[in-house]
């Protein structure tokens, strides 16, 4: 391949990827339209931009991290009922959008082994894996994931607070998804344990400050209930 030809190969990948992307983009508004679980297009808005960024700094593969991060929660099955199924549709959407087999397979790992499940699953296989997990994490945490617990909560009829059921330690998933829980208790069962879990130097630096900043609510959530502030 001479340079020219070299130059507008590279141009093609990269209109093919964007139609890609944009394409992906509908696909997952049309499919989280109806979601008021805080696991709407907007987090998914969301965990994409930290993906970006987290991609460049760590040098990962940003086409697998964008579409990943974009197709993540598909596969839900707090959302979608059926986590093989959702995976399987993934598949063949990538294919028939023209995705290579291996970046699909790529995609389809990251996505069936990224989430949480009561926080007892093995470190990701790749770099662009890891990647895409901080910035799903992240978005748990700090001011927006504050305010999504509650919508959480809200959406599965549960209370923000209830002093006499207590934080659970450790669970099975099927614990972890069982209605027992309260918003408050998910900060100890979840979000406060992801700082530690993060993958890379970046998710780190900002965990840590979003981690605080939940601190400083926890604390004064606990005062104005007691009556004390
Ligand atoms: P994962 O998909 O990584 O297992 P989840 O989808 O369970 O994570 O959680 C995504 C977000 O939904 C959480 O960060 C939290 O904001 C909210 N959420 C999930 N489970 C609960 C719960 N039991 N109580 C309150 N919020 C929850
Ligand atoms: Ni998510």
């Amino acid at each position: 391949m001479g340079l020219q030809e070299g130059a507008s190969y590279m141009l093609d990948i990269q209109e093919r990827q964007e139609a890609i992307i944009r394409a992906a983009e509908q696909y997952v508004q049309e499919k989280l339209a109806s979601d008021f679980s805080g696991h709407d297009w907007w987090h998914i808005e969301r965990v994409r931009a930290s993906a970006l960024t987290i991609a460049k700094e760590e040098q990962a593969d940003v086409f697998v991290c964008e579409l990943a991060a974009l197709l993540h929660d598909l596969a839900d099955e707090k959302l979608f009922g059926d986590e093989e199924q959702g995976l399987r549709e993934i598949g063949e959407w990538l294919e028939r959008h023209g995705v290579s087999e291996d970046e699909a397979a790529h995609i389809c790992e990251i996505i069936s082994t990224m989430s949480f499940k009561g926080g007892s699953r093995p470190p990701m296989r790749t770099l662009e894996g890891r990647v895409v997990q901080d910035a799903d994490r992240l978005d748990a945490i700090g001011a927006v994931g504050i305010s999504r617990v509650f919508a959480y909560s809200g959406a599965k009829g549960r209370p923000v607070h209830d002093p006499n059921v207590r934080p659970r330690e450790a669970m099975t998933q099927a614990e972890y998804r069982s209605g027992n829980d309260t918003a408050i208790n998910h900060f100890h069962e979840k979000l406060l344990k992801l700082k530690h879990l993060m993958n890379t130097a970046y998710g780190r630096r900002l965990a840590e400050e979003r981690h605080q900043f939940m601190e400083l609510f926890l604390e004064r959530f606990h005062r104005e209930w007691q009556g004390q502030a």
